[in-house]
């Protein structure tokens, strides 16, 4: 009897021995991220989880800290610092953004968050180079949301993490597991993303890090995405595979969507896909 080849293998077969799409610049990149979150109730259930551990992690009227890596434009790191409860001490969120211009509105957001209580510093570069900006400084928290796939090396990640943590701070990271989404994205870039969350549990306890994990079941509209005319439908796809997909053939990109479908579920006119990252909160 023959197996008729899954969504997912078709997809891989197609693309077998092509020469790969061509990544998103940092203006295409941050526009389509933007994009992509609008489309997902994700980050609402991020932001309510992320509000509660931070608030809990940063109590009493003494100065604290937050070192946030790859916060992006702050979309995330913003709204955080301004629903900490009032009354706490001084707060200095350290921002460590490779990409100036989305560092600096991530700074200048954080900066109108905080106001007087509190200070933001960017540093305009990878993690890797932090000491740059703020030499061997250690923080209360330690954060990384949806940044840790693009770190060279994970391992080594974790451990410069940990050794930026003051006695009693957390590390809180989240990252999406390989999951169906995911696999798309493994197929169509499989550059663009060098670590998952299931590679986590073993690079924490590595790190001598033991912590706990929530999975947050986000939910990804990709309706636009079926509609080749559509702006935003190409954004949430580009974000989706982490490449430019305008260099996707006809036919290819149909076994794309025919992928995406496979994964995804009618809600009434919409299509939805399982969006789900996980919350680690570790020590
Ligand atoms: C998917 S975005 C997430 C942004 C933000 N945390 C959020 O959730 O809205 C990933 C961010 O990580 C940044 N990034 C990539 N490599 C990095 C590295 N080595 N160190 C720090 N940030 C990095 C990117 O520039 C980008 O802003």
């Amino acid at each position: 009897m023959t197996s008729l080849a899954t969504p997912l293998e078709l997809l891989r077969s197609t693309l077998a021995g092509g020469s790969g799409l061509r990544p998103l610049d940092a203006t295409a990149y941050a526009r389509a991220h933007r994009t992509y979150e609008a489309h997902s109730d994700q980050r609402a259930l991020l932001a309510d989880r992320l509000g509660t551990v931070l608030d809990d992690a940063l109590p009493g009227t003494e100065p604290r800290s937050v070192l946030s890596i790859g916060p992006g434009d702050g979309s995330l790191d913003a709204p955080l610092a301004a629903g900490l409860a009032p009354g706490r001490g001084r707060l200095r969120w350290v921002a460590a953004e490779p990409d100036g211009a989305v560092g600096a509105r991530c700074r200048d957001r954080l900066q109108r968050a905080l106001g007087h209580a509190g200070e933001a510093v960017l540093h305009e570069g990878t993690f890797d180079s932090l000491a740059d900006t703020v030499g061997d400084e250690p923080f209360d928290v330690v954060l990384a949301v949806h940044s840790l796939y693009y770190v060279p090396d994970l391992a080594e990640a974790l451990d410069a993490a940990r050794d930026r943590l003051l006695p009693g701070g957390i590390l809180v990271l989240a990252l999406a597991p390989l999951a169906e989404l995911n696999q798309l994205t493994e197929a169509v870039g499989p550059g663009s993303h060098r670590w998952w969350s299931d590679q986590l549990p073993a690079a924490l306890a590595a790190a001598g890090l033991a912590g706990t994990t929530t999975r947050l079941a986000g939910r990804l509209d990709v309706t636009d995405c079926l509609d080749r005319d559509s702006a935003t439908g190409r954004e949430v796809l580009d974000f989706l595979v982490g490449a430019d997909c305008s260099g996707l053939d006809a036919d290819t990109h149909a076994v794309l969507l025919d992928a995406l479908v496979a994964v995804s579920s009618r809600d009434g006119d919409r299509l939805v896909a399982p969006h789900p990252v996980d919350l680690v909160v570790a020590s």
